[in-house]
């Protein structure tokens, strides 16, 4: 037996209990008559001592030959320490070792694998099995198991099975790039891994399946972000013979399950915003309502009044940074600065400040008076001690710059606390949107999308105005699922497929399986994917998912400790006769 124990279960209720412990040595202490160790695993740690005193000799010699992270077992008894440690709960006691066995030595780790450690990022991707052994990663993976345990209970309570889907399949249309491997069976043919598994829980609502859950990898091959990997974890539903609000119950009652557990507060039902509100409100559309400062649009007032740049601006709209008339020149420069950087773009920006001692004083005095300012900070609903700050340009534009602000201003003043949660549910999307540089309209979510019912008409004149039964849920800003009903008349699929471009040969040879089987018998069916990852690190008051993946790849999407991607042998290509293609 290798352990009685783990090391994070004695404590003083064991006093004088001989027992066995297995782990690692995080650090030794040695002064020279009496040498401690401390013992880690999974579950916590516990001190080893020993003592020229009560240990011989030979017991002594052994421990000094231990170094970091060696792999031991020991035999013992349970004492009780002279120093008590209250921030652990084994700190009252500590074993007096009277056996030790090295399981297995250890070179000198990298870096050191505590809390806080001395290893940069690279380095603890590069030995990402050292980093698990630290609790703040360790806790995370834990905490995604817990999660996951919980979404699987209260899924399979509503009668949700889980199937697993195929993961060498035929591309799945959902806006990125695909990652492919190629068939040695099939020279010249290749699988692609799933964006999602969007066509096949389609198929298994018409194979009956009625509701139907995966906790799925799916695989996009795009730019990375702190909110993207190239490999990710949804939880992927759908339901038959269910509408919009069926879906919307459901989910929320899951996330509302969680949310519950960790903060002990009922967020009953969800608040809802359209997505032309949104857009209108927050100029984004998965606004963080955890705070205000919602946009307010200012074109008539400014207008007309000689200011050239508001003049020749689609829109002049605002937002209002409550209590912050106090910022220096030099601090609104610098955000002035901000929002001009190439990432977010703006050419400028205009403030207005309405100071303590009611004066109201801008960066634009020379175009308005006294009056006209004053009827923009009514216009904001701004009291005394607030800034203003005004931004202009082509609307889209703006509108995302706008946004940018303001949420880093949410991050500046602390409106932003990551254990407040705020979910929304942002509905009524667009069905298609136009893209500019191809000339042709993209679909909105996926091209498997309902348009509303009321709106199906717009197909055949204005179909960029048509909405879709389509929606995202937001937490704190992130986008963490999104899912729509979908189409389950033939005659409307084909006509979305010709609306996004495809000929009907394209159609058919892409989405000739799903077309067919709409022909036998498709139910009503309806769905949506939560971002597994990203639902997990936010829960737990963090954005970045990579820590929350055991082994995740980097800004490159490289994995540097097995070092992927990487070339492959020669053999291994010209079996695949990808060689023979390369080359010609
Ligand atoms: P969608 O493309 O919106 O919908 O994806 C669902 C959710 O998956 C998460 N997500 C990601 N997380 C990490 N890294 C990525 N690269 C990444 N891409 C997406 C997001 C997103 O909201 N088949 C549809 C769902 C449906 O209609 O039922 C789909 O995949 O949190």
């Amino acid at each position: 037996m290798f352990r009685t124990h783990t090391n994070g279960e004695l404590n003083i209720q064991n006093l004088n209990e001989n027992v066995t412990l297995s782990g690692w040595v995080q650090t030794i202490r040695d002064k020279g008559f009496m040498i401690w160790i401390d013992l880690r695993d999974r579950y916590g740690i516990t001190q080893l001592v020993f003592d020229a005193d009560r240990s011989s000799a030979e017991l002594l010699e052994s421990a000094n030959k231990l170094g970091r992270e060696f792999v031991i077992q020991i035999e013992g008894k349970v004492i009780e320490r002279v120093s008590k440690n209250p921030k652990i709960p084994t700190g009252e006691i500590e074993i007096l070792v009277e056996k030790l066995t090295i399981l297995n030595e250890s070179e000198v780790p990298p870096f050191t694998i505590e809390d806080q450690t001395d290893g940069g990022e690279e380095l603890r991707m590069k030995y990402r099995y050292l980093d698990i052994r630290r609790n703040p990663v360790k806790d995370k993976l834990i905490f995604r198991h817990k999660m996951a345990q919980k979404i699987r209970n209260y899924l399979s309570e509503k009668d949700f099975i889980e199937v697993e889907t195929p993961v060498l399949i035929k591309s799945t249309p959902e806006g990125a790039r695909d990652f492919v491997v190629p068939s040695r069976m099939n020279p010249g043919q290749f699988y692609a891994l799933p964006q999602s598994p969007q066509t096949f829980k389609q198929l298994l609502m018409i194979g009956g399946m009625d509701r139907y859950f995966q906790i799925v990898k799916c695989f996009r091959d795009e730019d990375l972000r702190a909110d993207r990997q190239p490999e990710f974890t949804q939880i992927d539903c759908e339901m038959a013979f269910v509408e919009q609000e069926d879906v919307l119950e459901i989910f929320e009652g899951m996330t509302g399950t969680l949310l519950k557990d960790i903060t002990g507060k009922d967020f009953g039902k969800f608040p809802r915003m359209t997505f032309d509100d949104a857009m209108k409100k927050y100029g984004n559309d998965k606004p963080d309502i955890r705070f205000g400062m919602e946009f307010v649009e200012v074109n008539e007032l400014v207008k007309g009044k000689d200011f050239k740049i508001f003049d020749d601006a689609k829109l002049i709209v605002g937002i209002n940074a409550e209590g912050c008339a106090e910022y220096t020149r030099k601090q609104i420069d610098e955000l002035i600065d901000w929002v001009k950087r190439p990432q977010i773009g703006a050419s400028g920006m205009i403030w207005i400040k309405f100071q303590q001692d009611g004066i109201i004083t801008s960066s634009v005095n020379k175009f308005y008076n006294e009056e006209d300012l004053a009827k923009i900070v009514e216009k904001f609903g701004a009291k005394k001690g607030d800034l203003i700050l005004l931004m202009s340009g082509n609307e889209n534009k703006v509108r995302t710059q706008l946004s940018a602000l303001r949420m880093e201003l949410g991050n500046r003043l602390g409106l932003r606390n990551p254990k407040d949660f705020a979910p929304l549910w942002v509905i009524d999307f667009p069905l298609l949107e136009w893209d500019e540089e191809t000339e042709r309209f993209h679909a909105m979510h996926h091209p498997f999308t309902a348009p509303k019912p009321e709106d199906e008409y717009l197909l055949e004149t204005e179909p960029g105005k048509a909405r879709a039964n389509a929606y995202d849920l937001i937490l704190n800003g992130n986008e963490i699922g999104g899912g729509s009903v979908r189409i389950f008349d033939k005659d409307l699929q084909a006509k979305m497929f010709q609306l996004l471009g495809f000929t009907q040969e394209e159609a058919e040879s892409q989405f000739g399986f799903l077309m067919n089987a709409f022909k036998y018998g498709a139910p009503p069916h309806a769905g949506l994917a939560l971002g597994f990852d990203r639902l997990v690190a936010i829960l737990d008051g963090n954005e970045v998912i990579r820590d929350y993946i055991a082994f995740p790849k980097n800004n490159s999407g490289r994995d540097v400790m097995i070092d992927a991607p990487s070339k492959i042998a020669d053999e291994q290509l010209e079996e695949l006769e990808l060689k023979l293609n390369l080359i010609s």
